[in-house]
Parts: C-alpha cells; sequence; structure tokens
C-alpha cells in the first residue's frame, strides 16, 4: 500500500471517535473531562478530554497496532527511512533503555562515553551489559563536553574486540553533534551495532542546512524525542529500528514491557501530526527557524559580555551544530547561566531549558517565532549591559573517566553486601552508586567501578564550590556507597 506523508490516520481516527461524544464505561475515571475540576477545566476547555481514551478497537492498541497505530508507525519509518518505527509515551528515556535491552544480552559489552542521559545508565543497569567507558573531549575555550571520535572509537573496538555495540548521543544538549558518518563506517566495518541516542536529532533530515542525522548514515537503532524539537507533545518520542542485525520482536515485546498498558492517545495523536507536519512543511520551517537563530547569534556575538555557539566556532573534523539551539556563554556578565536563567524568567518572562556554570541553552522548535527569538535577544542586550563582572571561574575538567569495570553495573547497583564509607577513603573500593555533579552534568561515578584517587579528588575538589550532585544519598557528599 502507498504511505501519503499528507495523512495522519491515528490524529484522524481519535478527532473522530471524540467529536461522537460517546459515553464513557472506560477509563480514564474523568469521564470525557466531566469530573475534571472547574480550576482546571476553566483553563483548557472540555474538548480536550474527549481525546483521552483508553485501548478499544476503534483507537487501535499500541502494544499489539493492526490498523491506525501501525500505519501511523509504518508513516513514521518510511519519513526516517527505517525499516519500523515504535512510539514511545515515556519519552526517549524509555527508547534508550530498551535500545540496549534489545540489542544486547546480559554480559555483553557496549562502547560509549559518559557524555549521555541518565536513562543510558539505567539501561545499563537493566540490560546487565559491561560499560567500556571513553573519555569525553572537553573544550575549555568554549567550556563544552564532547562526544568521542569515530578515531578513538576504532581504537576501543581494536583493544574490545568482544564489544557487541556503539552506543553514541548525538546531538548532544547543546547541539553539537559528532562524526556519525565515519563512526558508521567504522561500525559497519567491524559488524558492531550502532545504537544513536538521536532525541535532540529528530528534524536534521528535514533541512539540508542541518548536520547528518543517524537515518542518514544508516545507524542501526536510534532514538527519537518528537516532542523535543518537533511539536508532538511532553513524552512523545519514536524508536526507530533499520536493521537485519536486530530481532524487530524482540524490541517490540521489551518496548512493550516497559511503557504503560494505558498509553496517552493524546500524546500518540500528536507524535502522528508532528510527523505530517516535518515531513510536509519541515524544510520551510526549519528554514526559517535557522535564519532567526543565525540572526540571534550575531546580534549575541556583538555584545560584551556573551557569546553564542556558532557553527565555524565548533566545526572540525568531528563535530558540527545544530543552528536550531542558541548557546549563549555567560561568563563575563560576572553571572553563572543558572543567574542568567533566573533572571530571564523573573525579570523578562523568557525560560530556558537549562544552563550550566558558563552556559545558558535556549532550545529553539519547530513552534519558535521571529518574535520569541526578538524577545530572547533583546532581553540578552538588556542584561549584558547591566551585568558585567568576573564570577568565581571553574575551570571545566574531567578526571579520567576510562575507568576499571570490577563488577557488573548490574550487580554493584542491586547489591545488598555494600557499606557507606567516607569518600577520601574510597580508593580502591568498587562504587555501588552513581554521583552526576553539576557541572559538569555527567555522571563521574557509577556503579561497578573502581574508585580512582582521581575521581575523589575531584568530587573532594567539587564540594568546596556550590555545586548540585544528583545521587547523593546523603545531605552532603561525605559518605560514598560501595560494595564491602
Ligand atoms: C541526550 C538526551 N537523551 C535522552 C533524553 C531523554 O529524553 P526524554 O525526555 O524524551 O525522555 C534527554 C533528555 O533531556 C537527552 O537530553
Amino acid at each position: 500500500m502507498k504511505l501519503n506523508q499528507s495523512s495522519t490516520p491515528l490524529l484522524d481516527t481519535l478527532l473522530k471517535h471524540a467529536q461522537n461524544k460517546i459515553t464513557s464505561f472506560h477509563t480514564p475515571g474523568h469521564k470525557n473531562g466531566a469530573s475534571i475540576i472547574p480550576k482546571l477545566k476553566n483553563f483548557t476547555k472540555q474538548n480536550v478530554y474527549y481525546l483521552d481514551v483508553t485501548v478499544f478497537p476503534e483507537v487501535d492498541s499500541l502494544h499489539d497496532p493492526t490498523h491506525c497505530i501501525k500505519l501511523s508507525q509504518e508513516l513514521m519509518a518510511k519519513a526516517y527511512n527505517s525499516k519500523h518505527s515504535i512510539f514511545l509515551v515515556n519519552g526517549s528515556s524509555v527508547g534508550n533503555i530498551s535500545m540496549l535491552m534489545s540489542v544486547c544480552d546480559p554480559g555483553d559489552s557496549v562502547i560509549l562515553s559518559r557524555v549521555c542521559h541518565k536513562s543510558v545508565l539505567a539501561g545499563i543497569i537493566l540490560s546487565s551489559v559491561w560499560p567500556i567507558w571513553l573519555q569525553p573531549k572537553v573544550d575549555q575555550k568554549l567550556d563544552l563536553i564532547y562526544d568521542v571520535s569515530s578515531e578513538e572509537i576504532e581504537k576501543a573496538i581494536e583493544s574490545y574486540p568482544e564489544a557487541k555495540a556503539v552506543f553514541i548521543t548525538s546531538p548532544n544538549y547543546n547541539g553539537i553533534t559528532t562524526d556519525l558518518i565515519k563512526i558508521a563506517e567504522v561500525c559497519k566495518r567491524y559488524n558492531k551495532i550502532l545504537m544513536v541516542d538521536e532525541a535532540h536529532g529528530p528534524h536534521l533530515k528535514f533541512h539540508p542546512d542541518l548536520p547528518v542525522s543517524a537515518s542518514e548514515v544508516g545507524a542501526d537503532i536510534y532514538v527519537h524525542s518528537a516532542h523535543k524539537v518537533l511539536s508532538a507533545l511532553s513524552q512523545g518520542s519514536v524508536l526507530n529500528i533499520n536493521s537485519n542485525q536486530i530481532d524487530i520482536n524482540r524490541v517490540k515485546k521489551i518496548v512493550s514491557m516497559l511503557q504503560t498498558t494505558s498509553p496517552n492517545y493524546f500524546i500518540l495523536a500528536s507524535i502522528d501530526a508532528a510527523r505530517m507536519q516535518v515531513v510536509k512543511y519541515g524544510y520551510k520551517i526549519l528554514g526559517n527557524l535557522i535564519s532567526y537563530c543565525n540572526k540571534a547569534r550575531e546580534e549575541i556575538n556583538k555584545l560584551e559580555n556573551m557569546f553564542s555557539l556558532t557553527r565555524q566556532g565548533i566545526q572540525n573534523k568531528y563535530n558540527d551544530l545544530d543552528l536550531t539551539k542558541i548557546t549563549v556563554n555567560v561568563t563575563k556578565t560576572g553571572l553563572t547561566g543558572y543567574e542568567v536563567e533566573d533572571i530571564l524568567a523573573k525579570d523578562y518572562n523568557i525560560q530556558v531549558d537549562c544552563a550550566d556554570m558558563f552556559n545558558l541553552i535556549a532550545i529553539t522548535g519547530i513552534g519558535t517565532t521571529k518574535k520569541d527569538i526578538n524577545k530572547l535577544v533583546e532581553a540578552l542586550k538588556d542584561i549584558s549591559k547591566k551585568y558585567v563582572g568576573q564570577h568565581q571561574t571553574w575551570k571545566l575538567v574531567l578526571p579520567q573517566l576510562s575507568t576499571e569495570m570490577a563488577m557488573l553495573p548490574r550487580d554493584a547497583f542491586f547489591s545488598h553486601n555494600t557499606k557507606r564509607i567516607p569518600l577520601s577513603k574510597s580508593v580502591g573500593y568498587i562504587s555501588a552508586q552513581t554521583l552526576t555533579p553539576y557541572p559538569p552534568g555527567l555522571p563521574i561515578l557509577t556503579p561497578g567501578e573502581r574508585i580512582t584517587k582521581d575521581t575523589v579528588e575531584y568530587l573532594l575538589d567539587l564540594i568546596s564550590f556550590t555545586v548540585r550532585i544528583s545521587g547523593q544519598e546523603s545531605d552532603k557528599l561525605k559518605t560514598v556507597k560501595v560494595i564491602k
């Protein structure tokens, strides 16, 4: 059957059902919004609740799709030239976990760097694999951390020929992509499965001025957060599978085990709509968006106290920039990125996606307008005039993170044979926990790895700054959980 990318089979089915205003004797309990309290319903109005249905034949089943969801997934797969697409209602987080659990058997090993989302570590634990950690690159001029290059991947494959797969995160939060073309070539040459967390890149394929995408280099399996850049609702993501080396039935079963049996149909229909929109109109919308963002970078780079990451600034033989991301370095304002984020929210009614010690990250999307971008630029101009100084500098450095894995992360994480000891006395022990300081925002300690002097000194140094450390089980990072 010819697939028509202008169609939205799932959205149409859901809207048709909602228009019938049928009497509901199914979950959810709000019964088409009847019981939603006025404070909420006065804001949302009632129609939206007719879209919140459960699984019944008319609207198809996410876990066993036979008509409109099946067709909508097929359209998605076609849009990305993949063999299969599976809709996710728990974001790319569940996609990352599913990728690792589907591709790897317990005891397999995977090559990857620490520049990865926390769900990747969850996937490593749940799939019972050995991570082969590679050292990420630190760019101290730009205060940014990049994923590894194809050359380092190749070296790692040669050192660990038993590795089953390579896991890459590209683009990162700042929109920096890695050299996927070469990495895909290396993986093909050595017969390794290439998994890509492309949560931030579902739009890349749809404009030639954007970096190359996982789909275009023939990655075996990759995940997209359709909600991050496209217009799907939050949690709407897609897992794409494009490989004969991966058992699609295993992938389907694993995704099914990890997802709710009560998926939100509004989210599912929004994924369908987002696909149609980006395929049909993405070139034009993204072209405009890129030109607004380029202009914004130009304006920001005229300011005394701020600068914005440009393609020329990072483009080298490994990395490229997604031009729809605006990263602004604010160190010369005398403020941290967190403080400027706060000022933008309180004084200018602008909320950016995130900040770090040095930078603000403004994520634009298919819905961003020229007016929005102008508002951000004007606010930054104003802040740049008001604040000048030198804030306490914290040099972006990393300890050596290619550590020895002494135990499977899963075994260390679930072990009861643990104790808490002072961090300062933990060198040589096996970690039973994850510690992720912000900055730099990547896991410095992971379960199963042998704790090194370098890591301990690094963490102790961070404690002297006001650094938030995620994963700590007590208030202050004085102790760490290790295997006895
Ligand atoms: C690189 C990366 N991968 C995966 C995720 C998880 O995506 P989701 O929020 O769709 O679960 C995020 C979330 O921020 C991310 O930044």
